[in-house]
């Protein structure tokens, strides 16, 4: 997969891109990241890219000429690809985008900065994309968010797709608690079932952990799950356990 990303600090994604994971990843050439500085395509001697909001008001606006300039550029690089604009204003990144992002052969990225963007731009978008209810400096970390994520689901990224699948959000609910040694610590036991070595209590006793967290924790993902037999059983034993108790 290769993702483009259009910014005004290329600098910022070396350390990320060159290091664990994702470093491996594009070494192995799983994953190829393009990073693009819009500064490039400024006006004038200064290279300008933003200017004051109509209408007053604090802050700048990235303008529309030099980023539409550097996106018919950027697209031209490769494979047909959807161009995703960071905002807050976006739809908001959750694991089945993830996803369908991660089925694009190639996907660019496009940061914000300032005020955002002049809205004549937001045509230019295919998609727009938040990462959360709250707001960055910049684009940048979002697009290191989106890239992370979706690399996650390239078969080869990590170690062992099994324990992607396994991830919360993967399948719709959260993760089963993790556990590693001492058994004993400050008081604090390891479930005895997760000792004893016997597979299937042991994932018995962790889809019902994870029902139970996701219940808890996020009763808001817990209503949305589209909730398997397998998931009822669960629940069901759970109860009568409660009951034997
Ligand atoms: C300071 S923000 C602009 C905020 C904008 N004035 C607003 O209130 O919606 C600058 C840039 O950071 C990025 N950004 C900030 N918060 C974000 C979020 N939650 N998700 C994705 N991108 C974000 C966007 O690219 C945005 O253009």
């Amino acid at each position: 997969m290769r993702v483009d990303i259009v910014t005004l600090l290329p600098g910022v994604f070396d350390k990320i891109f060159d290091e664990s994971v994702l470093g491996s990843a594009i070494r192995n050439g799983l994953i190829e990241i393009v990073v693009h500085q819009l500064r490039e395509y400024g006006d004038g001697r200064h290279r300008t890219v933003d200017d004051t909001p109509f209408g007053g008001g604090p802050g700048m606006v990235l303008k529309p000429a030099p980023l539409v300039a550097c996106l018919r550029d950027v697209r031209r690089l490769g494979s047909s690809a959807p161009v995703i604009g960071l905002t807050p204003q976006g739809l908001p990144l959750d694991q089945t985008l993830v996803k369908e992002l991660a089925g694009f052969e190639r996907i660019i990225l496009v940061c914000g900065r300032y005020e955002g963007f002049d809205e004549r731009i937001v045509h230019e978008f295919d998609l727009q994309l938040s990462i959360g209810d709250y707001v960055l400096t910049g684009g940048e970390i979002a697009a290191m968010a989106v890239v992370d994520a979706v690399s996650r689901m390239i078969p080869g990224t990590v170690g062992s797709h099994e324990s992607v699948e396994q991830d919360s959000f993967y399948e719709g609910l959260l993760d089963h608690p993790q556990y590693t040694r001492p058994a004993a610590w400050e008081g604090l036991k390891v479930p005895k079932v997760l000792q004893d070595g016997n597979h299937a209590h042991i994932e018995k006793f962790r889809h019902c952990r994870s029902l139970l967290t996701t219940a808890v924790s996020r009763p808001d993902v817990f209503a949305a799950a589209n909730l398997s037999e397998k998931d009822r059983e669960a629940l069901q034993s759970l109860l009568l356990s409660e009951q034997k108790n």
